[in-house]
């Protein structure tokens, strides 16, 4: 399959910048992040089968579409999707597989044409990142599912919310990072509790929903979950110089309270995941 271009990655008119995570290392953070057996149950409970043709809308660096790939085969095929050229290339290079697994260069928020039908499409954490544009992106998606066929949505609520105890000043900061990263960058930190009505908006029947823990901190954290958080963290500060230059002794200050605070075993933090799955009705059902 050829790969579009993408020249149209940095929308302006929409966002000063396509994706708030976008740094060298982005692949890396995704696929240390990525809890396989996490995935797994996700998949089971989506419905993914052997023999079916799949889409993993906004892919990232392709570990999750190998994964989705064990539950598909024999005979199954997957394409994964993002708008970004680096993690589509990482995911060609990593984990394409002729035939079976193939990633292809596009933005969701613009319809996909000349890809064909699919029977489950698979969005995690990725309308999360479109808060303008998601339910366009929900009814695209839509658009290449087969009558009957699934449309799986899986993102987080309350995303950076749920932390437990922080200071005053950072509780100021990063409440007033996320009210940024909504209106600046089209983040949506409530995206969780909205994929319902999504897939009600288009129709979606035997609508199904699930809400689960997707992080659950107490006590010692493991590394991979440090890095992970230390880089969300240093992002913000990256992108957000207007907060962390006021923040008691700048940027310094604010990754050092930060890690303070998330390395003390006396914090509680939660993200809630909620999962909705519905099914493309027939025409004239
Ligand atoms: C947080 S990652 C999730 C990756 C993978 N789905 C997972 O579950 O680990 C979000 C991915 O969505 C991609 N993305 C965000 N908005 C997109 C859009 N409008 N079109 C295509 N890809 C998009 C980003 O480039 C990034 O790779």
């Amino acid at each position: 399959m050829s790969s579009t271009t993408d020249p149209e990655l940095i929308d302006k008119t929409t966002t000063d910048i396509a994706y708030l995570m976008e740094n060298d290392e982005e692949a890396l953070r995704l696929e240390i992040k990525t809890d396989i057996e996490a995935v797994r149950d996700e998949a089971r409970w989506c419905g993914l089968k052997p023999g079916m043709r799949v889409l993993d809308a906004g892919c990232g660096p392709g570990l999750v579409t190998s994964i989705l790939h064990e539950f598909i085969k024999p005979n199954g095929f997957i394409l994964g999707v993002d708008y970004s050229t680096k993690r589509v290339e990482y995911a060609n290079k990593k984990y394409a597989n002729r035939n079976e697994i193939e990633f292809y260069l596009h933005d969701l928020r613009k319809p996909l044409k000349d890809i064909g039908t699919f029977d489950l499409i698979w969005a995690r954490f990725v309308l999360e990142y479109n808060k303008k544009e998601a339910a366009e992106i929900v009814k695209n998606l839509q658009s290449i599912i087969r009558p009957g066929g699934l449309l799986c949505l899986l993102d987080l609520d309350y995303n950076c919310l749920t932390h437990y105890e922080l200071s005053k000043p950072l509780e100021s900061a990063l409440f007033a990072i996320i009210g940024i990263l909504e209106t600046k960058y089209n983040f949506d930190p409530y995206i969780g509790r909205k994929l319902y009505s999504y897939l009600f908006d288009i129709n979606c029947e035997k609508i199904e929903s699930l809400l689960k823990a997707h992080h659950l901190f107490y006590g010692k954290v493991d590394e991979n979950q440090i890095f992970n958080w230390t880089k969300k963290v240093e992002m913000a500060a990256h992108r957000l110089p207007e907060i962390i230059s006021v923040y008691p002794k700048g940027k310094e200050g604010f990754i050092r309270d930060f890690n303070s605070f998330f390395l003390n075993p006396r914090r509680f933090s939660y993200t809630p995941m909620i999962i909705c799955k519905g099914a493309k009705p027939y025409p004239f059902s």
